[in-house]
């Protein structure tokens, strides 16, 4: 068929005009670089097992601020104390939101919890009931008889283990767990009898939740294969969201069923003030059960996983260098005596002990990607064009590495921190285990009153030696990855009580 040349002429003038129209719309944008990404994948090859590891790599390529594709979405990378600024402080705002993911979806309540909501009016409120009713000098002041009588639990559960094999890590997961329950719901709520949930069970679902709200689920990136779940993340999730149901709805119909047996009831923590609060029709957004069990549930695992796994990450860095371990406990003699325990207003006379602290988020940051943080408009982060919708990640572990901002990056050297009133709430780019600006960690107070009493409390009581054969060498540091990142290979220990026994 031959084709008038009126309508040749006529079509190639319509493309061009669409061509320029296009262009004048879109002036071609400054990407920042980054790797070739693949059709369908992007460079979702070019993740490991321990994505936080292969980001760093790359950006030793591609610089401190890179664009990936994880499938068809853009995903800027931060590696470096400099752009984390950008990122958090700078820029804040744009990027105050999270990407919505399986993980927000299934296991968050739809986005109802705070951790996982956009940012805006909903994830405001959340904060601020959570301020108020828990995570402030006040309340947490008036509860710290919990944290003591938790502490002593988890010491005189140890004492009797002298000299025989432990693993820390569970002793200390039950000890987190137990602590963040009465204080927030007033009871543990788990027991070993199953009388509403099993100490394992609910181990169970919080380690769930932070693995898969930190694993790449493909069906999040490439989108028209989320029907599929090919790696069975969604179907994890929807298990897991079932028992956090059972669990949370239990919880706050025991919470009702006591204020109702009680005249003019007060109430009497978290989840009162919550359900008391779900009553208030002036409240700007109706608090629904589904936030209220968001909320609890972020608070719980905000509070167990974290402070748990600082202090193990921090053991197996003592145990591999004994000589700080004594140095600690020297401290702990001078300070404290050998005749009582560590309270947490003794903080001020532990340099050394805070200086192990901040040693260990440094080279362990709990989250080693924070959470993602996602734009909300276009905006410009040091020259390049960063278009609305990309999710952000600013690599923490890579910033603890920086050779710029650390001497001998890769040691464990507590005395760096002494001496030096190196912050580590948000406002040294260098060192973020809390992350900063709008979304960091409203946790921190409780945070780190419970990993500094903690680890201060089980060096003070007792001495501790790797069991079996095991050299200071033989420890591993390798790590597993989730929203937070936890040590391979617990290490199994033995201690000796080294306080007067009628202490334990
Ligand atoms: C050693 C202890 C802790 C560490 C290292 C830690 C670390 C973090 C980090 C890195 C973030 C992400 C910040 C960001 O996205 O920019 C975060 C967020 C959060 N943390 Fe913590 N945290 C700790 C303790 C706690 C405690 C005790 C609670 C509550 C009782 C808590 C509740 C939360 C919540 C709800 C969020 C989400 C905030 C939001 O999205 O607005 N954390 N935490």
């Amino acid at each position: 068929m031959v084709i008038p040349w009126v309508f040749l002429v006529f079509g190639s003038w319509l493309l061009a005009l669409a061509f320029v129209i296009k262009i004048l719309n879109h002036p071609k944008r400054k990407l920042p670089p980054g790797p070739k990404p693949w059709p369908i994948i992007g460079n979702l090859n070019l993740l490991g097992s321990l994505p936080h590891k292969s980001l760093h790599h790359l950006s030793q390529k591609y610089g401190d601020l890179m664009l990936l594709k994880f499938g068809s979405k853009p995903v800027l990378i931060a590696s470096s104390p400099e752009m984390a600024k950008e990122i958090l402080k700078t820029h804040d705002i744009s990027f105050a939101s999270r990407p919505p993911l399986a993980a927000g979806k299934y296991i968050s309540f739809n986005y109802s919890d705070m951790t996982w909501a956009s940012y805006g009016p909903h994830w405001r409120q959340t904060r601020k009931i959570s301020l108020t009713g828990l995570l402030n000098p006040t309340t947490l002041n008036s509860l710290e008889y919990i944290r003591v009588e938790e502490r002593q639990t988890l010491i005189s559960r140890l004492f009797p283990l002298s000299g025989k094999p432990i693993l820390l890590k569970h002793r200390l997961a039950r000890f987190t767990l137990r602590t963040i329950n009465r204080l927030i719901m007033s009871e543990t709520y788990c027991s070993s009898d199953a009388s509403v949930v099993t100490h394992e069970r609910l181990q169970w679902m919080f380690d769930e939740w932070f693995v898969l709200s930190g694993l790449i689920n493909i069906g999040d990136w490439i989108p028209w294969l989320s029907w599929f779940d090919l790696q069975g993340y969604v179907k994890r999730m929807k298990a897991l969201r079932k028992n956090m149901t059972e669990f949370y709805e239990y919880v706050l119909e025991d919470h009702k069923a006591k204020r109702q047996k009680e005249e003019n009831y007060s109430p009497k923590d978290m989840v009162d003030a919550m359900l008391h609060l779900a009553d208030d029709p002036n409240l700007e957004i109706k608090l629904t059960t589904d936030t209220m069990m968001g909320l609890i549930h972020d608070l719980v695992g905000g509070g167990t996983d974290t402070a748990a796994t600082t202090i193990e990450w921090a053991f197996q860095e003592l145990l591999k260098r004994p000589n700080i371990m004594e140095k600690a406990q020297q401290e702990l003699d001078r300070a404290i005596g050998r005749e009582g325990w560590v309270k947490e207003e003794d903080f001020s006379k532990l340099p050394y002990i805070d200086a192990i602290i901040k040693e260990t988020f440094r080279l362990h940051p709990l989250c080693a990607l924070i959470p993602p943080h996602y734009s909300t408009e276009d905006c410009n982060v040091a020259g390049y064009d960063i278009p609305k919708g990309t999710t952000v990640y600013v690599n923490a572990w890579s910033l603890g590495r920086n050779p710029k901002y650390w001497d001998r990056p890769e040691e464990f050297i507590p005395e760096r921190f002494i001496e030096n009133n190196i912050d580590i709430k948000g406002q040294n780019f260098g060192l973020l285990p809390f992350g900063s600006g709008r979304r960091k960690c409203p946790g921190y107070s409780l945070g780190i009153k419970i990993v500094r009493t903690t680890m201060a409390n089980l060096l003070h009581g007792f001495d501790w030696k790797l069991a079996g054969d095991m050299k200071p060498e033989d420890i591993s540091m390798d790590e597993i990855y989730g929203l937070t990142t936890h040590p391979k290979n617990p290490i199994s220990l033995i201690m000796e009580p080294r306080l007067p026994l009628h202490l334990y």
